[in-house]
């Protein structure tokens, strides 16, 4: 199938298959606000989504916006933080906090968004695309696999990285780019998983040409050691 099909093809899917998720909102409800993408995805980052959703649920239930997170002490923060792991992420989430509630809320562009602390190429582009709706290109592991898989790239990774971020730019719709982006993870969390893809589940599969070739796992190509 042509490359702008894959778009509306993918969002078809995710229409009936989108995981229910705390950080996303019901069918027909308002886009979901800056703080609550930012918070999830900066929770998301190198954590799973079933460890994310207890703490998500929990700090924005005492802290419902980003100016009572601002307010907050440092140490009620690093304690609701305990458990989550990777601590500097919660050291950054207090300073992009202050600074964010400072500026008067969050900034609408990527490359701003960039500026903030703890806040880098991928967690940028994810809020970009899904609070402020704009088109950013969003790759995390997930859609790295499903991208080197439906256009079977070759090389090995990290090389791969600038082939997999161009195509995934080629299939990105320019409007509904979050949604777009939030089903690309949830296909590779779900049917594109690394070991055992279900391509007979997949909404893509007569597009994807590691599937064609027979060897779906192969991409993306491991680095040699
Ligand atoms: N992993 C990181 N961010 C995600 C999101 N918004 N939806 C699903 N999985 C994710």
């Amino acid at each position: 199938i042509a490359h702008e099909e894959i778009a509306p093809r993918l969002l078809e899917w995710y229409d009936s298959h989108a995981r229910a998720l705390p950080w996303r909102i019901p069918p027909g409800g308002e886009r979901p606000d800056p703080y609550r993408t930012w918070l999830s995805e900066v929770m998301l980052q190198q954590t799973t989504v079933a460890a994310v959703k207890p703490y998500f649920k929990k700090f924005t239930r005492v802290w419902p916006d980003v100016d009572a997170l601002a307010a907050a002490s440092d140490a009620d923060i690093m304690a609701a933080w305990a458990g989550l792991g990777y601590y500097s992420r919660a050291r950054n989430l207090v300073a992009c906090a202050r600074q964010v509630s400072a500026m008067g809320g969050f900034p609408e562009t990527e490359t701003e968004l960039r500026r903030l602390p703890g806040v880098g190429d991928y967690t940028a582009a994810a809020i970009a695309a899904i609070a402020f709706r704009q088109r950013a290109v969003v790759v995390d592991a997930n859609v790295e696999r499903v991208v080197a898989r439906l256009f079977a790239i070759g090389e090995p990774l990290p090389g791969a990285r600038k082939a997999i971020r161009s195509a995934t730019h080629t299939i990105t719709p320019s409007h509904q780019s979050g949604d777009f982006a939030q089903a690309m993870m949830d296909l590779g969390a779900t049917i594109c998983t690394p070991r055992d893809p279900r391509c007979l589940l997949c909404p893509l599969a007569d597009a994807c040409k590691a599937r064609a070739s027979g060897e779906a796992t192969r991409y993306p190509v491991k680095p040699a050691k």
